[in-house]
């Protein structure tokens, strides 16, 4: 194992599959950053399992080889990707309690100049991914992170036809409105830029 190796972390919440695809690429883009370990993990669920339908059924058995999320996997890593589906313009609830379970991180300032990212996903094309990932920025601001977007020199950014997520501030798709349009092949490119660029980012900060 190379001496300097840098720690990532993508940690999600998906209940219909979506965030989870962008999850992996954003995974994909660090993983292609030299010398550097990748922890893909999901936050734990808060609906109770009699409330599952079908669809969720189906997605939390395609994602149940993910880990579930802890602190110990925030303190990890030098570099964070949070990736969670628009709940009315803002992020999860599953991902809100993840992030209201780092207070003893926040008191030892152990979050401090980590590198940090979000991504989300939307049914609708204008239903919120740009305040999602603003507001999901918030609580890492308080955490001390260092919040990065993506610039336009991912010139994917500029494509408006099929339809597209990705802005300046975050990876994204929008699924429609049975939320079974997956990221497409733009998305997910976004998506890789993002892992890449928390990665080396985390890399230039560190030191590593
Ligand atoms: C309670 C609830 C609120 C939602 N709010 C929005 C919203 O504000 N805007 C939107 O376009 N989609 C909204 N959606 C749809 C999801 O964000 C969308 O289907 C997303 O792609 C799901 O991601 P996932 O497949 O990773 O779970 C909402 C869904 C639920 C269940």
């Amino acid at each position: 194992m190379a001496k300097n190796k840098l720690n990532v972390l993508v940690v999600f919440y998906s209940m219909s599959g979506n965030v989870a695809k962008l999850a992996k690429a954003v995974a994909d883009g660090a993983r292609s950053v030299r010398d550097t370990d990748v922890r893909t993990r999901q936050v734990d669920e808060i609906v109770p399992k009699d409330k599952w339908n079908d669809a969720m059924k189906k997605v939390k058995e395609e994602l149940r080889d993910i880990p579930i999320a802890t602190m110990d996997d925030l303190a990890w890593a030098d570099g964070i990707a949070f990736g969670t589906p628009t709940r009315y313009g803002n992020m999860s609830a599953q991902m809100k309690e993840y992030i209201d379970q780092t207070g003893g991180l926040w008191l030892k300032g152990a979050l401090e100049n980590k590198v940090a990212g979000v991504f989300t996903s939307t049914s609708t094309q204008h239903g919120g991914q740009e305040t999602t990932i603003i507001t999901s920025m918030v609580p890492l601001f308080h955490l001390g992170m260092i919040v990065v977007g993506i610039p336009y020199s991912e010139q994917r950014l500029f494509a408006i036809d099929p339809v597209t997520g990705g802005s300046p501030y975050g990876a994204s798709s929008v699924s429609g409105p049975m939320a079974d349009r997956a990221p497409t092949a733009n998305d997910l490119e976004i998506a890789k830029t993002l892992g890449r660029r928390i990665a080396e980012i985390s890399r230039k900060i560190t030191g590593k």
